[in-house]
């Protein structure tokens, strides 16, 4: 990473990852702020920031395919395959409805499961700002020391 000037310092909770020409390089660039494993990832020129660990069993986003299900650009995790929106972290299934009267499959939302952070970008600069949502979030578990374990486990 680049060395901040005097006087360049970002304003609070904002913190520099990288340049913008590094990350694209990099495509997927795993950082530690705060104590949280979270993945920069940039995709169709758009860069996303999310927790690094799946919300399922802690699988490594790192490594997953981006790909669009309903719609929705998804990670699939390489894990086990679950699909998460990058731009919200919905975890997001297709299924039938065994009890409609004609069955039919379609996708369905399991509702926000990943944490995901904002990502801006100032002068070729690209900061991340971790996401605040104070709500418990299936990713935070494995942000914790017990889900650090069960991960590493798996
Ligand atoms: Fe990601 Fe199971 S750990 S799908």
């Amino acid at each position: 990473m680049e060395d901040r000037g005097e006087g360049e310092e970002p304003a609070a909770g904002l913190h520099f990852v990288g340049t913008k020409e590094d990350l694209i390089k990099a495509k997927r660039s795993f950082r530690t702020l705060e104590g949280r494993d979270i993945l920069v990832l940039y995709h169709q020129e758009i860069f996303y920031a999310l927790d690094f660990h799946c919300y399922h069993a802690g699988g490594p986003l790192q490594n997953g395919d981006i790909e669009e299900f309903d719609g929705k650009l998804c990670i699939v995790c390489p894990k086990h395959k679950y699909k998460i929106s990058l731009a919200e972290g919905e975890g997001i299934y297709r299924a039938t409805n065994p009890y409609a009267p004609v069955p039919t499959t379609r996708w369905y939302s399991k509702g926000i499961k990943q944490r995901v952070h904002t990502v801006t970008e100032t002068d070729g600069d690209v900061y991340v700002t971790l996401s605040h949502m104070s709500r418990f979030i299936e990713s935070d578990y494995f942000q914790g020391e017990k889900g650090k374990v069960e991960r590493e486990r798996m």
